[in-house]
């Protein structure tokens, strides 16, 4: 492990240090969050973010193949022989404009940056090969999460891989989508199903993995976030290095604010980017505590010491209303954010803006983005309906340049997909329509034909 890297408390007034090989991710001064941090002193600043184009003559190496690390000289906690990729991060930031129509964006100013494209499906690989590398670097020997599926999917795809560690995996019962849960499953997992939802099993692997010492891979892990940076290096390298206005990302446990904040606070330190770009956060409204406390409370990062007592109420009426996570975007279905602090700080530093959107305007916008090319899940497509909001409201203006995350592929969680563009009104109902979506604007509905030659005809030369 590098000696110019360590953990520290994020509170600028704590600012504890914690050793590289720690593995509570908690503050042992005050409880807060952890950050990873090197002394620059003693590690030699890449000089411009061009420099990293030349990784690409090199692709023989597996590490300057992975997405993720090409950039480890931004993330130098590892050894080059302690780390474990799977070739994590081939992913591709486009300009999509016939979605940026649908959103209200002038041409060539929308982009979507798509991370279905990782070995398991979702972004969550840019971060757990960095906690795996950890991982093992530590001599875990089995590593836990809870999760809405991706998390899961992806440690249980690491585990197999190392062929060194077990996954131990806890998901609220009903609450994971067939997609990610037969990754967990194929992949040798040890799924645990716990009678709650993720803000349960969140709280209980914490719990268990102190007791057991097994090591922990959710986003309160700093090291994960680490390597989900890179999805913000890879997308400035797709721009040729511009800082984009806006990026747009989904919300849900907020590791992902939290990892694209440090990686843009990191460059303007090391004087590599001149501005960053502002982030917007989107729930969806069905668990929208974020929304709730950024925009509705008013709470802020405050120099490191956000309101706690607001955030303690709202917290409290959660737990005296027992009012739960529900939206059809269940990767996102969280009602308290592991990562508030760090995600308050991201968007301080970065000028954000939180907003949330139903279910129905996430259906569509997944729809458009499906028409213009690529397949995201619902969580992802929160970002896209968001873009048509605040274009509408005037943050955003329509020649801006904006980025999208697209976060997992469509074959995550097809069940809403597939409910979404049927003509079946019984099974629109009772997987949308009871949660509220009204309709299908942008439906792709099958056409019945008969076994007939010439009504398959004809239909095709009607529709087609
Ligand atoms: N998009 C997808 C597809 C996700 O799976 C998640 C989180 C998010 C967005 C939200 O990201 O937590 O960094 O704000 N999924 C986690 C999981 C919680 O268990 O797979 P975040």
């Amino acid at each position: 492990m590098s000696a110019s890297a360590f953990q520290r408390c994020i509170h600028p007034h704590c600012a504890a240090t914690v050793d590289l090989g720690d593995t509570s991710f908690q503050c042992p001064k005050c409880g807060g969050l952890l950050d990873v941090a090197y002394d620059w002193n003693r590690l030699p600043v890449p000089k411009s973010l061009k420099h990293f184009e030349s990784k690409w003559a090199n692709r023989n190496n597996p590490l300057d193949f992975s997405g993720v690390w090409r950039f480890r000289e931004l993330f130098p906690f590892a050894a080059d022989d302690q780390i474990l990729t799977i070739g994590e991060g081939q992913t591709l930031c486009q300009k999509a404009d016939a979605v940026g129509q649908f959103a209200g964006m002038k041409p060539g100013c929308l982009y979507l940056q798509y991370e279905g494209m990782n070995p398991s499906g979702s972004f969550k690989d840019n971060g757990m090969t960095a906690a795996f590398t950890h991982a093992l670097s530590v001599g875990a020997r089995r590593a836990a999460c809870a999760s809405t599926g991706n998390t899961s999917a992806s440690l249980a795809i690491y585990c197999a891989a190392s062929q060194q560690m077990r996954a131990v995996i806890f998901i609220g019962s009903g609450k994971i989508s067939y997609g990610k849960l037969s990754q967990a499953l194929e992949h040798g997992a040890l799924t645990l199903q716990i009678a709650g939802d993720f803000d349960d099993a969140l709280r209980r692997v914490q719990e268990v993995s102190k007791q057991l010492g097994i090591y922990l891979v959710n986003s309160i892990n700093p090291f994960r976030l680490e390597g989900q940076k890179s999805i913000m290096f890879r997308m400035l390298e797709a721009l040729n290095w511009e800082v984009p206005d806006w990026v747009v990302v989904p919300g849900g446990n907020l590791g992902n604010t939290s990892a694209f904040g440090n990686a843009f606070i990191q460059l303007l330190e090391l004087g590599l980017i001149t501005k960053a770009p502002r982030i917007a956060v989107i729930n969806a409204a069905g668990a929208d505590t974020f929304y709730q406390l950024y925009e509705k409370n008013g709470v802020r990062w405050n120099g490191g010491a956000p309101d706690g007592r607001k955030i303690g109420v709202y917290m409290k009426y959660l737990d005296d209303a027992d009012k739960r996570a529900d939206t059809l975007a269940s990767a996102i279905e969280i009602n308290r954010p592991v990562n508030l602090p760090k995600a308050l700080r991201a968007l301080d530093r970065c000028g954000g803006v939180v907003r949330e959107v139903t279910d129905g305007e996430m259906l569509d916008a997944k729809a458009k983005i499906g028409a213009g090319g690529l397949g995201c899940e619902p969580a992802s497509a929160t970002t896209v309906a968001a873009v048509l909001k605040l274009v509408r409201e005037g943050v955003i203006d329509p020649g801006e340049r904006v980025v999208c995350i697209l976060t997992a592929h469509l074959l995550k969680d097809p069940t809403a997909t597939v409910a979404y563009h049927s003509s079946d009104p019984k099974m629109f109902e009772e997987i949308l329509g009871k949660r509220g979506v009204r309709r299908a604007s942008y439906a792709n509905k099958a056409v019945q034909v008969p076994n007939q030659l010439d009504a398959i005809v004809q239909a095709i030369e009607v529709y087609a």
